[in-house]
């Protein structure tokens, strides 16, 4: 049995928070995407812990933590990880596991990002330059080098080879960036590599399961960031919705269980790309203020704005959500007033579906105003009852939806999580 926690915005729901709460009903916490892109911040009593490839159910004893084969991996990132981990007494040799099947990120790959991007302008992606989009591109491509691959004899001469390819690839772009101590942290990192568990994921995942382990997959980025689904191209390069939990680990589609959306009760987005609900006023700044919104991976203002369920329904949809779990709703506690998008008005035509394409055309939200609930909300505990019109806010979402909230996070801390349902 397997239940997925994922991201139904652009992003930075608060996913690591969500995981490492339920972490403790689950044997194995997995991760079937993305890679050191994600930035999942939780914290370890006061510590603040920011993940970027190992799954958030590492610092609970008895869960097992598995990087699927949809994961891209930077050996150098999973190092430095490994070592903050181990430095909170984690036993990684006991409880993580890296899918044999699993595809590396190698240094050129980060400088084809960053090549890529500087290439182009004002119309960049605004990607994390982590390396992600080219190692994507040689999996699909048939080029790429996996985790499994650092057992064979042959591992170096099929890295000089892909560098090569990758170096006149890069001469294109006449990158000339020396990238030398890149590589030679990367040759360090794949030692470390070889001293962790490597497995065969997919036998690994399905004989658990098949022994009546339950298992959390962790999304990482949002639905709105899908290859497929998102808003195209200004996307990450792998499917983040539940879709990407069987071909991520090598599981069935029927294993699925309950699929829970995270969402802020506002919106914020990093990189380029269309936001339609995007406020470019002291409003928005307040947001980003109180909510601290700032990239965990990379420290860039986060763009702020309200709840889009336009958007919102669509990712409930291709999701199959079945519970929602609304986090942040603490930052909206001092405004007197919250809007929440029902539909774009785009070329005087009023729509609720997400169009083919968002970013040549112009899209202004069309808002229903609510009564803010002006209190402060951040602590409250399981069981208080909630301030009537956080209530008012929280059904509408689930009349609109269609899918209820289940779950209220109303501050970072680790128990700040109240059961509404
Ligand atoms: P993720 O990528 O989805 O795991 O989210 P990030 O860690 O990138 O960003 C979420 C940020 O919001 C982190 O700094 C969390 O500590 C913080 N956070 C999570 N839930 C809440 C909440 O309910 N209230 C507040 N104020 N902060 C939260
Ligand atoms: P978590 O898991 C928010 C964004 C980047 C950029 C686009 C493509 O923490 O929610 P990429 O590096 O994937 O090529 O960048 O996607 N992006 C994220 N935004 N949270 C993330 O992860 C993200 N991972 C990528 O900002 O716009
Ligand atoms: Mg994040």
């Amino acid at each position: 049995m397997i239940d997925v926690i994922l991201g139904l915005q652009w992003g930075d729901e608060g996913k690591g928070k969500i995981v490492d709460y339920f972490a403790k009903g689950y044997d194995i916490i997995a991760r079937f995407q993305g890679g050191p892109n994600a930035g999942h911040t939780l914290y370890v009593g006061d510590k603040k812990i920011v993940l970027h490839q190992i799954p958030s159910g590492v610092f609970h004893e008895k869960a097992i933590n598995l990087i699927g084969n949809g994961v891209v991996l930077d050996p150098v990132t999973l190092r430095k990880e490994c070592e903050t981990v181990a430095g909170f007494g984690v036993n990684l040799k006991k409880n993580l596991f890296i899918a044999e099947r699993t595809h590396l990120i190698l240094p050129t790959h980060r400088a084809l990002d960053k090549a890529a991007e500087l290439s182009k302008g004002n119309e960049k992606i605004g990607s994390t330059l982590k390396g992600i989009g080219p190692a994507y591109m040689d999996k699909t491509g048939r080029n790429g080098l996996r985790v499994g691959d650092i057992r064979d004899k042959s591992f170096i001469s099929s890295y000089i080879k892909l560098r090569l390819k990758h170096q006149r690839l890069l001469d294109t772009y006449a990158f000339e960036e020396d990238i030398s101590a890149w590589e030679e942290e990367f040759f360090e990192a794949i030692e470390l590599l070889r001293d962790l568990n490597i497995v065969n994921g997919e036998y690994f995942i399905n004989q658990k399961i098949a022994s009546g382990k339950k298992v959390l997959a962790e999304g990482a980025q949002g639905s709105m960031l899908d290859i497929d689904f998102g808003t195209f191209p200004f996307v990450t390069s792998s499917n983040t919705i539940s879709a990407g939990v069987c071909n991520g680990l090598g599981v069935a589609p029927q294993q699925i269980r309950d699929v829970l959306g995270v969402t802020k009760a506002y919106c914020t987005r990093v990189g380029g790309g269309p936001f339609p609900t995007e406020l470019h006023d002291a409003t928005g700044e307040l947001l980003r203020k109180t909510g601290s919104e700032f990239g965990a991976t990379t420290g860039r203002p986060r763009r702020c704005g309200w709840i889009d369920l336009v958007a919102l329904k669509f990712a409930c949809m291709i999701n199959g959500v079945t519970k929602i779990i609304m986090t942040k709703a603490d930052v909206l506690d001092e405004f007197p007033t919250l809007n929440l998008c029902t539909a774009y008005s785009v070329g005087g035509k009023t729509v609720s579906e997400i169009p083919f394409q968002m970013t040549r055309m112009k899209i202004d939200p069309v808002y229903e105003p609510i009564a803010g609930w002006n209190t402060v909300s951040s602590g409250l505990q399981n069981g208080d009852p909630l301030p009537e019109k956080m209530k008012n806010y929280v059904a509408f979402i689930n009349n609109y939806l269609g899918v209820d909230i289940h779950y209220i996070s109303n501050g970072p801390g680790r128990d700040q999580l109240l059961t509404i349902k």
